[in-house]
Protein backbone atom coordinates (compact mmCIF):
# COMPACT_ATOMS: atom_id res chain seq x y z
CA UNK A 1 0.00 0.00 0.00
CA UNK A 2 1.47 3.47 -1.42
CA UNK A 3 0.58 6.06 1.02
CA UNK A 4 -1.84 9.03 -0.50
CA UNK A 5 -0.04 12.11 -1.65
CA UNK A 6 -1.19 14.06 0.38
CA UNK A 7 -3.09 17.08 -1.22
CA UNK A 8 -4.83 20.26 0.13
CA UNK A 9 -7.77 18.64 2.26
CA UNK A 10 -5.21 16.53 3.85
CA UNK A 11 -3.32 19.99 4.96
CA UNK A 12 -6.92 20.91 6.22
CA UNK A 13 -7.86 18.01 7.98
CA UNK A 14 -4.08 18.08 9.71
CA UNK A 15 -4.91 21.90 10.82
CA UNK A 16 -8.18 21.12 12.14
CA UNK A 17 -7.71 17.73 14.12
CA UNK A 18 -4.64 19.64 15.77
CA UNK A 19 -2.01 17.70 14.50
CA UNK A 20 -0.47 20.61 12.45
CA UNK A 21 -0.10 23.36 15.59
CA UNK A 22 3.47 24.64 14.64
CA UNK A 23 3.18 26.34 11.57
CA UNK A 24 6.40 27.95 10.27
CA UNK A 25 6.38 29.89 7.24
CA UNK A 26 8.47 31.32 5.22
CA UNK A 27 7.60 34.74 2.93
CA UNK A 28 9.20 36.70 -0.33
CA UNK A 29 8.56 39.46 -2.35
CA UNK A 30 5.94 37.65 -4.13
CA UNK A 31 3.52 38.31 -1.58
CA UNK A 32 3.97 41.75 -1.44
CA UNK A 33 3.31 42.43 -5.20
CA UNK A 34 -0.31 42.22 -4.54
CA UNK A 35 0.43 45.49 -2.09
CA UNK A 36 2.05 47.21 -5.16
CA UNK A 37 5.95 46.15 -4.41
CA UNK A 38 6.86 44.58 -7.44
CA UNK A 39 9.14 41.15 -6.95
CA UNK A 40 13.14 40.65 -8.32
CA UNK A 41 12.76 37.95 -10.14
CA UNK A 42 9.74 37.78 -12.38
CA UNK A 43 10.39 38.15 -16.27
CA UNK A 44 9.63 41.64 -17.41
CA UNK A 45 7.74 42.89 -14.40
CA UNK A 46 10.46 42.11 -11.34
CA UNK A 47 12.98 44.83 -10.62
CA UNK A 48 15.74 42.76 -12.40
CA UNK A 49 14.45 42.98 -15.69
CA UNK A 50 14.08 47.28 -15.31
CA UNK A 51 17.85 48.33 -14.81
CA UNK A 52 19.45 48.14 -18.25
CA UNK A 53 19.46 51.91 -18.00
CA UNK A 54 21.54 52.09 -14.75
CA UNK A 55 23.85 50.54 -16.26
CA UNK A 56 25.21 47.93 -13.34
CA UNK A 57 27.49 45.21 -13.82
CA UNK A 58 24.64 42.83 -13.16
CA UNK A 59 21.01 43.28 -11.39
CA UNK A 60 22.21 42.46 -8.28
CA UNK A 61 24.91 44.89 -7.73
CA UNK A 62 21.89 47.16 -6.90
CA UNK A 63 22.17 45.56 -3.73
CA UNK A 64 25.58 44.50 -3.32
CA UNK A 65 27.42 46.55 -0.38
CA UNK A 66 30.72 46.23 -2.43
CA UNK A 67 29.05 48.10 -5.12
CA UNK A 68 27.13 50.41 -2.86
CA UNK A 69 30.26 51.67 -1.24
CA UNK A 70 31.42 53.44 -4.56
CA UNK A 71 28.21 53.94 -6.11
CA UNK A 72 25.16 54.50 -3.84
CA UNK A 73 23.13 56.17 -6.94
CA UNK A 74 21.31 53.32 -8.77
CA UNK A 75 19.62 52.14 -5.63
CA UNK A 76 18.22 55.78 -4.53
CA UNK A 77 17.61 55.76 -8.43
CA UNK A 78 14.81 52.64 -7.44
CA UNK A 79 14.48 53.33 -3.59
CA UNK A 80 10.96 55.47 -4.11
CA UNK A 81 9.34 52.68 -5.70
CA UNK A 82 10.44 49.94 -3.69
CA UNK A 83 9.72 52.18 -0.12
CA UNK A 84 6.34 50.31 2.14
CA UNK A 85 5.41 54.37 2.64
CA UNK A 86 1.49 53.88 3.12
CA UNK A 87 1.18 50.51 1.65
CA UNK A 88 -2.04 48.24 2.48
CA UNK A 89 -0.71 44.67 3.84
CA UNK A 90 -2.07 42.06 1.37
CA UNK A 91 -4.75 38.97 2.28
CA UNK A 92 -1.75 37.17 2.21
CA UNK A 93 -0.41 38.93 5.08
CA UNK A 94 -3.72 39.03 6.73
CA UNK A 95 -3.68 35.20 6.74
CA UNK A 96 -0.21 35.33 8.68
CA UNK A 97 -1.64 37.59 11.02
CA UNK A 98 -4.66 34.58 11.40
CA UNK A 99 -2.83 31.95 12.02
CA UNK A 100 -0.76 33.76 14.53
CA UNK A 101 -4.08 34.91 16.09
CA UNK A 102 -5.12 31.38 16.15
CA UNK A 103 -1.69 30.39 18.35
CA UNK A 104 -0.59 28.13 14.77
CA UNK A 105 1.47 30.08 14.01
CA UNK A 106 5.59 28.87 15.42
CA UNK A 107 7.67 30.95 13.43
CA UNK A 108 7.48 33.37 10.19
CA UNK A 109 10.37 34.13 8.34
CA UNK A 110 10.17 37.13 5.64
CA UNK A 111 12.73 38.19 3.32
CA UNK A 112 11.01 40.62 2.84
CA UNK A 113 11.52 44.48 4.11
CA UNK A 114 8.44 46.41 3.70
CA UNK A 115 7.28 45.37 7.41
CA UNK A 116 3.82 44.48 6.05
CA UNK A 117 3.82 41.15 8.52
CA UNK A 118 3.19 43.28 11.42
CA UNK A 119 1.29 46.07 9.94
CA UNK A 120 -1.26 42.99 9.40
CA UNK A 121 -1.02 42.31 12.91
CA UNK A 122 1.38 39.52 13.07
CA UNK A 123 3.39 39.90 16.71
CA UNK A 124 6.97 41.14 16.03
CA UNK A 125 8.35 37.97 18.54
CA UNK A 126 7.17 35.54 15.96
CA UNK A 127 8.63 37.23 13.04
CA UNK A 128 12.68 37.30 11.55
CA UNK A 129 12.84 40.06 9.04
CA UNK A 130 16.01 37.86 7.94
CA UNK A 131 16.67 40.46 5.15
CA UNK A 132 16.41 43.30 7.77
CA UNK A 133 13.63 46.50 7.79
CA UNK A 134 13.96 49.83 6.17
CA UNK A 135 12.67 51.54 9.26
CA UNK A 136 15.79 52.98 10.19
CA UNK A 137 19.38 53.76 8.49
CA UNK A 138 22.97 54.36 9.47
CA UNK A 139 25.89 55.71 7.09
CA UNK A 140 27.43 52.43 5.73
CA UNK A 141 30.85 53.86 6.94
CA UNK A 142 30.86 55.33 10.52
CA UNK A 143 27.50 53.57 11.66
CA UNK A 144 25.97 56.93 12.29
CA UNK A 145 22.05 57.31 12.54
CA UNK A 146 20.42 59.22 9.95
CA UNK A 147 17.31 60.98 10.91
CA UNK A 148 14.13 59.94 9.28
CA UNK A 149 12.89 62.98 7.97
CA UNK A 150 16.24 63.70 5.85
CA UNK A 151 15.75 59.99 4.68
CA UNK A 152 12.11 60.11 3.59
CA UNK A 153 13.44 63.97 1.64
CA UNK A 154 16.11 62.04 0.10
CA UNK A 155 13.86 58.92 -1.06
CA UNK A 156 11.27 61.46 -2.42
CA UNK A 157 14.10 63.02 -4.48
CA UNK A 158 15.69 60.06 -5.47
CA UNK A 159 18.87 61.97 -4.07
CA UNK A 160 21.76 60.00 -2.33
CA UNK A 161 21.49 61.43 1.41
CA UNK A 162 25.11 61.14 3.18
CA UNK A 163 26.73 61.00 6.34
CA UNK A 164 25.95 64.22 8.71
CA UNK A 165 29.63 63.75 10.93
CA UNK A 166 31.92 66.07 9.92
CA UNK A 167 34.41 64.29 7.19
CA UNK A 168 32.79 61.12 6.93
CA UNK A 169 31.05 61.19 3.63
CA UNK A 170 29.49 57.91 3.73
CA UNK A 171 26.65 57.33 2.20
CA UNK A 172 23.37 56.36 4.21
CA UNK A 173 22.56 53.12 3.81
CA UNK A 174 18.74 51.15 5.07
CA UNK A 175 19.41 48.80 7.74
CA UNK A 176 18.72 46.07 5.46
CA UNK A 177 20.67 43.42 4.45
CA UNK A 178 22.84 43.95 0.96
CA UNK A 179 24.32 41.05 -1.12
CA UNK A 180 27.94 40.89 1.21
CA UNK A 181 26.66 41.46 4.55
CA UNK A 182 25.13 39.00 7.78
CA UNK A 183 22.51 38.24 8.38
CA UNK A 184 21.00 39.25 11.70
CA UNK A 185 23.24 36.91 14.35
CA UNK A 186 18.98 35.52 15.23
CA UNK A 187 18.79 33.81 11.94
CA UNK A 188 21.26 30.77 13.11
CA UNK A 189 19.41 30.45 16.24
CA UNK A 190 16.15 30.63 14.78
CA UNK A 191 16.54 27.92 12.57
CA UNK A 192 15.36 25.65 15.71
CA UNK A 193 12.08 26.41 15.02
CA UNK A 194 11.94 24.70 11.56
CA UNK A 195 13.08 21.80 12.93
CA UNK A 196 10.50 22.05 15.42
CA UNK A 197 7.94 22.54 12.59
CA UNK A 198 4.75 20.07 11.95
CA UNK A 199 3.62 21.93 8.58
CA UNK A 200 5.75 24.68 6.26
CA UNK A 201 4.39 27.23 3.88
CA UNK A 202 6.64 28.77 1.46
CA UNK A 203 5.14 31.59 -0.06
CA UNK A 204 6.00 34.43 -2.83
CA UNK A 205 9.79 33.04 -2.74
CA UNK A 206 12.28 31.78 -6.03
CA UNK A 207 13.92 30.37 -3.20
CA UNK A 208 17.35 31.62 -5.15
CA UNK A 209 19.06 33.24 -2.26
CA UNK A 210 20.57 31.80 0.42
CA UNK A 211 20.67 30.89 3.32
CA UNK A 212 16.94 31.81 3.51
CA UNK A 213 16.19 28.89 0.24
CA UNK A 214 17.86 26.09 2.63
CA UNK A 215 15.17 26.90 5.14
CA UNK A 216 12.44 24.48 3.87
CA UNK A 217 15.32 21.18 3.38
CA UNK A 218 15.32 21.67 7.57
CA UNK A 219 12.18 20.50 7.41
CA UNK A 220 11.88 17.04 8.98
CA UNK A 221 11.25 14.04 6.67
CA UNK A 222 7.41 13.44 6.73
CA UNK A 223 6.93 16.84 7.66
CA UNK A 224 3.93 18.22 5.16
CA UNK A 225 4.92 21.40 3.03
CA UNK A 226 3.22 23.37 1.15
CA UNK A 227 4.40 25.77 -1.81
CA UNK A 228 2.57 28.82 -2.74
CA UNK A 229 3.96 30.46 -5.77
CA UNK A 230 3.47 31.60 -9.27
CA UNK A 231 5.91 28.85 -9.89
CA UNK A 232 8.16 25.96 -8.72
CA UNK A 233 10.86 27.08 -6.04
CA UNK A 234 13.45 25.18 -4.74
CA UNK A 235 13.24 21.46 -4.36
CA UNK A 236 9.11 21.63 -3.00
CA UNK A 237 7.84 19.45 -4.82
CA UNK A 238 9.96 16.60 -4.63
CA UNK A 239 9.26 15.08 -1.34
CA UNK A 240 6.05 12.52 -1.22
CA UNK A 241 4.59 14.48 1.59
CA UNK A 242 5.01 18.09 -0.39
CA UNK A 243 2.01 20.43 -1.70
CA UNK A 244 2.17 22.40 -4.65
CA UNK A 245 -0.35 25.79 -5.06
CA UNK A 246 0.15 27.06 -8.01
CA UNK A 247 -1.26 30.45 -8.81
CA UNK A 248 -1.18 33.64 -6.69
CA UNK A 249 -0.61 34.03 -2.73
CA UNK A 250 -3.63 35.85 -2.67
CA UNK A 251 -5.74 32.99 -4.18
CA UNK A 252 -4.39 30.14 -2.25
CA UNK A 253 -4.82 31.71 0.89
CA UNK A 254 -8.01 31.89 0.18
CA UNK A 255 -8.64 28.29 -0.95
CA UNK A 256 -7.12 27.38 1.98
CA UNK A 257 -9.18 29.51 4.41
CA UNK A 258 -12.33 28.15 2.48
CA UNK A 259 -11.18 24.66 3.22
CA UNK A 260 -10.50 25.55 6.68
CA UNK A 261 -14.03 27.38 6.97
CA UNK A 262 -12.09 31.00 8.44
CA UNK A 263 -12.77 32.80 4.70
CA UNK A 264 -15.19 35.61 6.78
CA UNK A 265 -12.84 36.08 9.66
CA UNK A 266 -9.61 36.25 7.22
CA UNK A 267 -11.98 38.70 5.50
CA UNK A 268 -13.00 40.96 8.38
CA UNK A 269 -9.31 40.94 9.55
CA UNK A 270 -8.10 42.03 6.65
CA UNK A 271 -10.70 45.07 6.26
CA UNK A 272 -9.77 46.06 9.64
P1 LIG B 1 12.00 36.78 -6.18
O1 LIG B 1 11.63 37.94 -7.05
O2 LIG B 1 13.29 36.11 -6.42
O3 LIG B 1 10.87 35.68 -6.26
C1 LIG B 1 9.51 35.99 -6.11
C2 LIG B 1 8.71 34.73 -6.38
O4 LIG B 1 7.35 34.99 -6.12
C3 LIG B 1 8.82 34.22 -7.81
O5 LIG B 1 8.91 32.81 -7.80
C4 LIG B 1 7.49 34.68 -8.44
O6 LIG B 1 7.02 33.79 -9.46
C5 LIG B 1 6.57 34.63 -7.25
N1 LIG B 1 5.45 35.58 -7.27
C6 LIG B 1 5.46 36.90 -7.63
N2 LIG B 1 4.26 37.46 -7.41
C7 LIG B 1 3.48 36.48 -6.89
C8 LIG B 1 2.12 36.43 -6.44
N3 LIG B 1 1.33 37.49 -6.41
N4 LIG B 1 1.66 35.24 -5.99
C9 LIG B 1 2.45 34.13 -5.98
N5 LIG B 1 3.73 34.12 -6.39
C10 LIG B 1 4.24 35.29 -6.83
O7 LIG B 1 11.89 37.31 -4.66
P2 LIG B 1 12.51 36.64 -3.34
O8 LIG B 1 12.51 35.17 -3.45
O9 LIG B 1 11.83 37.27 -2.19
O10 LIG B 1 17.43 40.21 -1.33
O11 LIG B 1 14.00 37.16 -3.42
C11 LIG B 1 14.90 36.86 -2.40
C12 LIG B 1 15.89 37.99 -2.21
O12 LIG B 1 16.50 38.34 -3.45
C13 LIG B 1 15.27 39.30 -1.78
O13 LIG B 1 15.04 39.36 -0.37
C14 LIG B 1 16.28 40.32 -2.19
C15 LIG B 1 16.53 39.79 -3.58
O14 LIG B 1 17.68 40.17 -4.18
C16 LIG B 1 18.37 41.19 -1.28
O15 LIG B 1 18.31 42.16 -1.97
C17 LIG B 1 19.48 40.96 -0.31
Amino acid sequence: NTPKKPDIQSIVDRIKNGKATRIVVLTGAGISTGAGIPDFRSPTTGLYDKLAPLGLPYPEAIFHINYFSHTPEPFYAIARARHPGNLKPTVTHAFLALLAKKNLLHFLFTQNIDGLEQDAGVPADKVLWTHGNWKSQHCYKCKAHYPDDLMRKAIGAGEVPYCLQDECGGAVKPDVVFFGQSLPIEFEKRQKEVLEADLMLVMGTSLKVAPCSRLPCLVREGVPRILINNEKAGDLGNRGEDVCMFGTCDDGVRRLADALGWREELETLWAD
